[in-house]
């Protein structure tokens, strides 16, 4: 994607000041078990975007990115304890196209990875340079988004066994799973750079539904994208019966007979259910077979709409910001998040 080329650019250019930053406050260490479980994500990398949106929004704002290092490294660490819990929760075996951390420490072990990257948040954004009363703000805004964040996940985990979610519900779910870090992100980045009321509420929003927008994408990756390319298992969703727009579109549309057949498969592994058939043959023919069905009712094209929309949306809320390079970038890294094949 030729359009992106400059933008990854600087994505990675980022990462790296990002990630000494990281590296710094998880190095390695006893119990070795511990903190190799907690770099195990961290050092397979990951797309980086939520601190290059901390980073952008800073400078977007008019401040300088450089001291919002620590914040952007705070999102990231928080991104990275949100999918050790979540694949434990999820039962995924595959991230960043590596094995799990709990499928390779197991269970205990990556709560407690998880727990020790929540608690490295807060030693970094303590180390914020800027006034206490901003670094006050940017704890409010991080622990809040934490609840958020884990009230989103819980509904997540509801909705697998609830027979049926309305879209209201879904995008409530996904707002505070998904939406809230992205919020944050731009929020935090925003704090650093201005006192400027209205540029800090213009980046929320942005960040918000761009939030909202990428996790109607990843809904759809999990099902159409090519898993070495993802780096997590495609089909998932269909396994632990979530109930994303997708799904609700194809219950709107579909027929008896087509909605009896995709039922043979979807939620098969939903709530607590163990099973190590999980990624069986006939399992997978299954998925695939749940799969074309959401193809036949438009089903996935009607989402992938949807998460473009939500991005016009979004972006059109920056226009109150002046125009920069900042901005720009921002504007691109959204239409990227709707775009992207990982
Ligand atoms: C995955 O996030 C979790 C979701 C919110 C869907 P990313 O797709 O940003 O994961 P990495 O960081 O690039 O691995
Ligand atoms: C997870 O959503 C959002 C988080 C808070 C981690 P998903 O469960 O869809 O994320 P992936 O697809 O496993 O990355
Ligand atoms: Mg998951
Ligand atoms: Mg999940
Ligand atoms: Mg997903």
């Amino acid at each position: 994607m030729k359009k992106f080329d400059e933008l990854f650019k600087r994505i990675k250019e980022q990462a790296m000041a990002v990630d000494n930053v990281i590296f710094e406050l998880i190095p390695e260490k006893e119990p070795k078990k511990l903190y190799d479980a907690v770099r195990h994500y961290p050092l397979a990398g990951g797309k980086r975007v939520r601190p290059f949106v901390v980073l952008r929004a800073a400078e977007a704002a008019g401040g300088n990115p450089e001291k919002a290092l620590y914040p952007a490294a705070a999102v990231e660490l928080l991104h990275n304890y949100s999918l050790v819990h979540d694949d434990i929760m999820d039962m995924d075996e595959l991230r960043r196209g590596r094995p799990t951390v709990h499928k390779v420490w197991g269970v205990n072990m990556a709560i407690l990875a998880g727990d020790l990257l929540f608690s490295k948040v807060f030693e970094a954004i303590a180390k914020t340079p800027v006034e206490s009363s901003k670094v006050v703000r940017i704890l409010d805004v991080m622990a809040r988004t934490s609840n958020e964040l884990c009230e989103g996940q819980a509904m997540d985990i509801e909705f697998e066994t609830k027979k049926e979610v309305t879209v209201e519900e879904y995008l409530k779910m996904i707002s505070g799973k998904t939406g809230a870090l992205f919020d944050g992100s731009a929020t935090i980045g925003a704090i650093v750079g201005t006192d400027n009321e209205e540029y800090i509420q213009a980046l929320s929003k942005w960040g918000r539904n761009v939030g909202i927008a990428f996790q109607i994408w990843d809904d759809v990756l999990d099902l159409v994208a090519d898993e070495k390319k993802l780096g997590k298992p495609v089909g998932s969703d269909i396994r632990k019966g979530k109930k994303t727009l997708i799904v609700s579109h194809f219950f709107d549309n579909a027929n008896e007979e087509d909605k009896a057949q995709f039922m043979k498969v979807f939620g098969k592994y939903a709530g607590d259910a163990r099973d190590d058939a999980l990624i069986h043959d006939d399992v997978k023919t299954e998925v695939q077979k749940a799969i074309e069905l959401l193809r036949k009712y438009g089903s996935i094209d009607y989402a992938a709409e949807y998460a473009k929309n939500l991005v016009k949306e979004a972006n059109e809320a920056l226009k109150v910001l002046p125009e920069s390079e900042a901005r720009k970038d921002l504007e691109l890294l959204a239409e990227f998040l709707v775009e992207r094949e990982f």
